[in-house]
């Protein structure tokens, strides 16, 4: 139990007839970045918020940090850090009074206050701008402004809800390179949630697939991928004609076969074993010259998953 820092038993949180979340039983370790995935409407952000005990479960329970959601929701709003909907960042104050004012609010001494302040600033390349007012940054600069404001007073965990929404692909890229670095170097626990399939792939340990309510399939990116994606071929070579594509396509193990720059790709059925498929091709006349096996990307997991329920 000491090395988890998130524990749900049967979590659940409905609304009227809608189940937010239902009896999601979830364990986080210490020290990962975790993504919670899902389409809208999945209950991603409701299920921080039970964590966080800024809501009452309707059934199951949740430890965060070893503290109960329901009876020690102050310990844990002091331990973690956040980053959801709002920003919590004032448009009217310069950034270095933003983190002065939630430095106060987690009462931390005036001089640790400010060497957090500066320390976070330069990390994230904001220090020179210190003094400026927030309301006149970018969308980018505020959301790193934002992750230095759930950072400030060292929480062991934080949550954060869509961290790159609606940056653009450079703003998001920086924002998970910060996000990356600064979790790695403070030894902080991240509980994510993204729509972005790329980024959980690049940025998590491990993920969770949640689908209205319910939790799909829990585990490392590239075990997510190896449990759910069909196996993958690429076979280069040479000599890939008609033919040889009708006779692919008549293998019981191939389900799916393309050609294109001379390449081939093919999807398979059972546990991928592509050499009697290169006996094949190298009996007709054809050159292979590499053969590269592959799984699905966590997108094609994803939209896997999303209809395997319906
Ligand atoms: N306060 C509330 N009152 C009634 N229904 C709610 C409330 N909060 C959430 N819901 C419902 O619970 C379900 C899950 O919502 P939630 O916000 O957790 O989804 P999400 O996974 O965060 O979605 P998104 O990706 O769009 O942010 C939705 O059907 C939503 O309408
Ligand atoms: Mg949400």
């Amino acid at each position: 139990m000491s090395d988890l820092v998130i524990r749900t038993e049967e979590l659940s949180r409905h609304f009227g007839s809608v189940r937010a979340v239902d009896s999601l039983s979830l364990e986080v370790p210490a020290g990962i970045v975790f993504g919670f995935l899902g389409p809208n409407g999945a209950g991603k952000t409701t299920t921080i918020r039970l964590l966080l005990g800024l809501l009452e479960p309707t059934g199951g329970r949740a430890c965060v940090l070893g503290f109960d959601t329901r009876r020690e929701s102050d310990r844990i709003r002091e331990q973690c850090g956040a980053l959801l909907e709002h920003s919590g960042l004032y448009e009217r104050l310069s950034a270095e009074d933003n983190l002065e004012f939630y430095g106060r609010v987690w009462r931390m001494p005036p001089a640790e206050r400010r060497k957090r302040t500066q320390e976070l600033l330069a990390h994230l390349g904001l220090w020179e701008r210190r003094h400026e007012l927030v309301g006149t940054w970018s969308r980018g600069m505020k959301q790193k402004l934002a992750l230095a404001r759930a950072l400030l007073h060292r929480p062991r965990l934080i949550f954060l809800d869509e961290p790159t929404a609606g940056l653009d692909p450079v703003g998001a890229v920086a924002v998970r390179e910060d996000l990356a670095r600064l979790t790695a170097r403070e030894g902080v626990t991240v509980f994510l949630t993204t729509h972005n399939l790329a980024e959980a792939e690049k940025l998590c340990q491990q993920v969770g697939v949640i689908r209205e309510g319910r939790l799909l399939a829990v585990g490392s990116p590239d075990e997510l991928r190896t449990r759910t994606g069909a196996p993958r071929a690429q076979i280069v070579g040479r000599g890939f004609d008609e033919r040889v594509l009708e006779l692919l396509r008549a293998r019981p193990e191939v389900t799916d076969v393309r050609l294109h720059d001379g390449q081939l790709s093919l999807e398979l059925r059972g546990d991928g074993d592509t050499a009697p498929l290169v006996s094949l091709l190298v009996s007709v006349g054809a050159q292979v010259e590499e053969v590269r096996k592959g799984k699905a990307s966590l997108e094609e997991v994803f939209l896997t998953l999303m209809e395997e329920e319906r």
